[in-house]
C-alpha cells in the first residue's frame, strides 16, 4: 500500500485496507454517530462514497430483513471490498453495490429514506460540494434524511509530539486544501452552514472526540504508525524548516518512541450534520 493510502481514482487516504484500520480505531465513536441518525427498520439507505463498507455491517442491523442498502464509491477497488465485506455478513444484507460518482447519482428521484456520506465531502471542490448536496437531496424522499459526516482535523493532535513541529505542518496540509479549491480534511465544522447556503434544513448537527490515550491498543497503534508514515511522506513537499522535515523522518522511522510514552494520546475530532428534505 503506498504510503499515501491512495485509491486507484487518485484519492489520498481511501484506501480500503487505511480506511479499515482507521475505522477499527474509532470504531465506537464512529458507530455511535451513525445510531445517532435514528436509522429505522424497513429504510433504504444509500452511504455515498461508502469506501471499503466500514459502516455497512451496523447499518445491514439497524435496517433489518425489510430494509436495503446502496452502496456508492468512485474507487472500483473498494466497490469489490465492500462486496466481499457483504458476503460475510450473516444474514446477507440487501445490498446493490455501486461504481459511481457522488456528483452523478445513478438513482431516480425519491429513492431513499437516507443518504449518509462519510469523509467524502472534504475531497470536493465547492462547487463539487453543491452538486453532491443536489444529488443528494434529489434523490431521498419527502422527510428523508441527509447525514454527512467529515473530520474538524484543526482538532488533531499526537501528544506528546511537539506541538510546534505539528502545529506547522498542520497549517501547511490545510493551505494545500485551500490551494487546491477541496474542502479538506478540516470541513466538518463548516458543512452546516454550507449545506443552509444550499437550501438544506438542518436538523441537528453534533460532534464527537476520538481520543486515545497510552496504552494504545493495537488498532490504535497501527492507525497511528500508518498516520504518521502518510504525514511523513507528504511532509517533504509542504514549506517546513528543515529541522521539522527532520523530525517527521525520525518519527515516522521510529514512531514507538511516541506510541510508547506513558501520555502518548491521540486526538481527533469529526462532526455530523443531519439535513430533513422538506415534505412538500
Ligand atoms: C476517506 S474515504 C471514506 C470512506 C467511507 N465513507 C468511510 O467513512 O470509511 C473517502 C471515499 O470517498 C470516495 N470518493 C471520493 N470522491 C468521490 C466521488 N466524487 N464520488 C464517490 N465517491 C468518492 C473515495 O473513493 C473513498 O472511498
Amino acid at each position: 500500500m503506498p504510503a499515501t493510502n491512495a485509491t486507484s481514482t487518485g484519492h489520498e487516504a481511501s484506501d480500503a485496507g487505511w480506511l479499515d484500520i482507521h475505522f477499527e480505531s474509532s470504531r465506537p465513536e464512529y458507530e455511535d454517530a451513525l445510531r445517532q441518525v435514528g436509522i429505522r427498520p424497513g429504510w433504504s439507505i444509500l452511504d455515498a462514497g461508502c469506501g471499503g463498507g466500514s459502516f455497512l455491517p451496523l447499518m445491514a442491523e439497524l435496517v433489518g430483513r425489510a430494509g436495503s442498502i446502496a452502496a456508492l464509491d468512485l474507487a472500483p477497488e473498494n466497490i469489490a471490498r465492500t462486496e466481499a465485506l457483504a458476503a460475510r455478513l450473516d444474514p446477507k444484507p440487501r445490498l446493490a453495490a455501486t461504481v459511481g460518482s457522488v456528483l452523478d447519482l445513478p438513482f431516480a428521484d425519491a429513492s431513499f429514506d437516507l443518504v449518509w456520506s462519510a469523509n467524502v465531502m472534504q475531497y470536493l471542490t465547492h462547487d463539487q460540494f453543491r452538486q453532491a448536496t443536489r444529488e443528494a437531496l434529489r434523490v431521498l424522499k419527502p422527510g428523508g434524511l441527509l447525514a454527512v459526516k467529515d473530520f474538524d482535523s484543526t482538532i488533531l493532535q499526537i501528544l506528546p509530539m511537539d506541538r510546534g513541529v505539528f502545529s506547522r505542518f498542520m497549517a501547511a496540509r490545510l493551505q494545500t486544501f485551500r490551494d487546491r479549491g477541496v474542502l479538506g480534511t478540516d470541513c466538518g465544522s463548516m458543512l452546516p452552514g454550507l449545506l443552509r447556503a444550499e437550501g438544506a434544513e438542518i436538523a441537528w448537527r453534533r460532534g464527537w472526540l476520538v481520543e486515545r490515550w497510552a496504552p494504545a491498543g493495537e488498532h490504535t497503534r497501527a492507525y497511528v504508525r500508518d498516520l504518521l508514515s502518510y504525514f511523513a511522506t507528504v511532509a517533504p513537499g509542504y514549506d517546513l524548516p528543515a529541522a521539522d522535515q527532520a523530525t517527521w523522518r525520525e518519527v515516522a522511522a521510529r514512531p514507538e518512541g511516541l506510541l510508547d510514552q506513558p501520555d502518548f494520546c491521540y486526538r481527533e475530532f469529526f462532526v455530523v450534520t443531519v439535513c430533513c428534505k422538506p415534505t412538500a
